[in-house]
C-alpha cells in the first residue's frame, strides 16, 4: 500500500538521543509517501518517485485535506490501570490540602488501592483498555502501563494480569511496569524492607513464570520509600534482571542522583532537580522523564526540562496518568504547556514524546524507519508545528498500526 501525499511527513529518525536539539535539525520530507507492506515499512520518500518505484501498489489517499504524518506518540510513564476515582482528594487539594497531607490521612493513593482490591481482573482489563482506546485517538500507540494500585501479593499480580490481557487485545503496545514499591500499605505489618523483601519473595517470582513484566519501579519519597531502601530494592531486582526505573524529586530531592548512579533506565518527575543533578543525567543513559501532568494536576511547578537538556540530558515526557495526582492523561497538551514554560524547541518536545520516550522504555519505536512496523499518526494540517501551537486542540484525524488505519475523527 502506497500511503500519501503528505503535505509534510517527519521521520524523527537518525537525530540525537541526548541534549538540546533545534528546529533545523528536522528532517522533513515534502509532499511525501509511505509504502507498507505487511505492517512494515518498505519505503518513505516523495509520492511521486514512490508512485514510479512501486506502480502496482494500492494507493491510499488518507484525507482530501493536508495532512502531516508523524511517528505516533509514546507515553512512557502511566498507572492508567485503576479502580474508582479520586476526585474527593482533587475538591481536598483545590480547596488547599497537599497531596501528601491527603495521604497521611490514609486518602491519595491508598484510597485507589482499596478501589483496585475491590475490582475483579475482568473490570480492570475493561478500564485498561477504555483508557488505551482514549490514549489512541490522542495518537499514542505504545504506552507504559504500571501495577501499584494493589500492594498486596495477589493484587499486584492482578493488576499485571490485566494489563497483559489488554495487550493482547489492543493494537497498542502495552510494557508493563512492575510498582509494587508505590507504598507500603496500610494493613501490611512490618516495616517498609519487610514489604520489599516480601514483594521479592512472593511476587516477582510469579511475575517472571507468567513473564507479566521485565521493568520495576519504586516511589522514592517521604511517606513512601527512602534512598536507601530504594537503593537496596533496586539493586536486587536488577540482578534478578529487571530493568529499573525511580518516581524521584517529586517533592523532595536525592533521588534522581540515585537513579542514574544505580544505571535506571529512567528516573521520573523531577519537578525538584537542581542543576548539580541535572548535569549527571547528561553523562548517563538514565532518561529524565518530565511529567507535567503531575505537576499541572498538583498546581505544582514544572520539571526544569530546559536546564536538563542544556546538561545534555536525554529528556522525554509522559503523562503519569493516573487518578490522583494527574488524571488528565493528554499528552500532546501537557507537552505543549510544559514547552511553552520551559522554553523548549519544538523538536525537542517532539523528541520527548517519540523516540526519546522510546529509549526510557528501551524500545525501538518513535520513528517512521525502513523495515520497521508502522506506527504513524496523521494530523489534518499542513505544517507539523500546530499539533503543539494548538496546545493539544488538533486531534489526529487517524493512526496507521500495521496494516489496519484507524480513523477517529
Ligand atoms: O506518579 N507519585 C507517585 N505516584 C503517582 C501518583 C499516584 C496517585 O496519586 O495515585 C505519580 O504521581
Ligand atoms: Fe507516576
Amino acid at each position: 500500500m502506497l500511503y500519501g501525499p503528505f503535505t509534510q511527513c517527519l521521520p524523527m529518525s537518525g537525530l540525537p538521543l541526548h541534549g538540546g536539539l533545534l528546529d533545523e535539525q528536522l528532517s522533513i520530507i515534502e509532499d511525501a509517501g509511505i509504502v507498507i507492506r505487511n505492517g512494515r515499512i518498505v519505503e518513505i520518500g516523495s509520492f511521486e518517485s514512490l508512485k514510479e518505484v512501486f506502480p502496482d501498489e494500492q494507493r491510499i489517499s488518507i484525507s482530501d485535506k493536508k495532512v502531516v504524518a508523524l511517528p505516533a506518540f509514546v507515553d512512557c510513564h502511566t498507572h492508567l490501570c485503576w479502580g474508582g476515582n479520586r476526585v474527593h482528594d482533587y475538591a481536598l487539594r483545590v480547596a488547599g490540602k497537599s497531596y501528601l497531607e491527603i495521604a497521611e490521612t490514609g486518602g491519595g493513593i491508598m484510597d485507589s488501592v482499596r478501589a483496585t482490591r475491590a475490582a475483579s481482573e475482568e473490570e480492570l482489563v475493561a478500564v485498561i483498555l477504555n483508557q488505551v482506546q482514549d490514549h489512541l485517538k490522542r495518537g499514542i500507540a505504545t504506552i507504559e502501563v504500571k501495577s501499584g494500585y494493589g500492594l498486596s501479593v495477589d493484587d499486584e499480580l492482578k493488576m499485571l494480569r490485566a494489563i497483559q490481557t489488554a495487550n493482547e487485545q489492543t493494537a497498542a503496545i502495552l510494557i508493563p511496569t512492575f510498582l509494587g514499591a508505590h507504598l507500603k500499605p496500610s494493613d501490611f505489618e512490618g516495616s517498609n524492607r519487610d514489604y520489599l523483601e516480601m514483594l521479592i519473595r512472593e511476587v516477582v517470582p510469579v511475575i517472571k513464570k507468567e513473564k507479566l513484566a521485565a521493568r520495576a519501579d519504586i516511589f522514592v519519597e517521604q511517606g513512601a520509600f527512602s534512598i536507601e531502601e530504594a537503593e537496596w530494592y533496586a539493586k536486587e531486582m536488577q540482578d534478578l534482571g529487571f530493568e529499573m526505573t525511580m518516581h524521584v524529586d517529586q517533592f523532595s530531592k536525592g533521588g534522581a542522583e540515585l537513579a542514574v548512579s544505580l544505571g535506571c533506565v529512567s528516573a521520573d518527575h523531577l519537578e525538584q532537580t537542581q542543576d548539580e543533578a541535572a548535569v549527571r543525567f547528561g553523562n548517563s543513559d538514565t532518561v529524565a522523564v518530565a511529567l507535567p501532568g503531575a505537576s499541572l494536576g498538583l498546581g505544582m511547578q514544572f520539571t526544569p526540562a530546559r536546564t536538563l537538556l542544556d546538561n545534555n540530558a536525554s529528556l522525554a515526557i509522559a503523562t503519569d496518568w493516573n487518578p490522583g495526582s494527574a488524571p488528565m492523561g493528554d499528552l500532546v497538551t501537557q507537552a505543549a504547556l510544559l514547552g511553552a514554560s520551559q522554553k523548549l524547541t519544538i523538536v525537542e518536545t517532539l523528541a520527548a514524546i517519540t523516540y526519546r520516550a522510546g529509549y526510557a522504555l528501551r524500545q525501538h519505536v518513535g520513528t517512521i524507519e525502513k523495515g520497521k512496523e508502522a506506527r504513524v499518526t496523521i494530523f489534518e494540517t499542513d505544517d507539523y508545528r500546530n499539533i503543539f501551537y494548538r496546545q493539544g486542540q488538533l486531534r489526529p484525524h487517524c493512526t496507521i498500526i500495521g496494516s489496519d488505519c484507524n480513523i477517529y475523527d
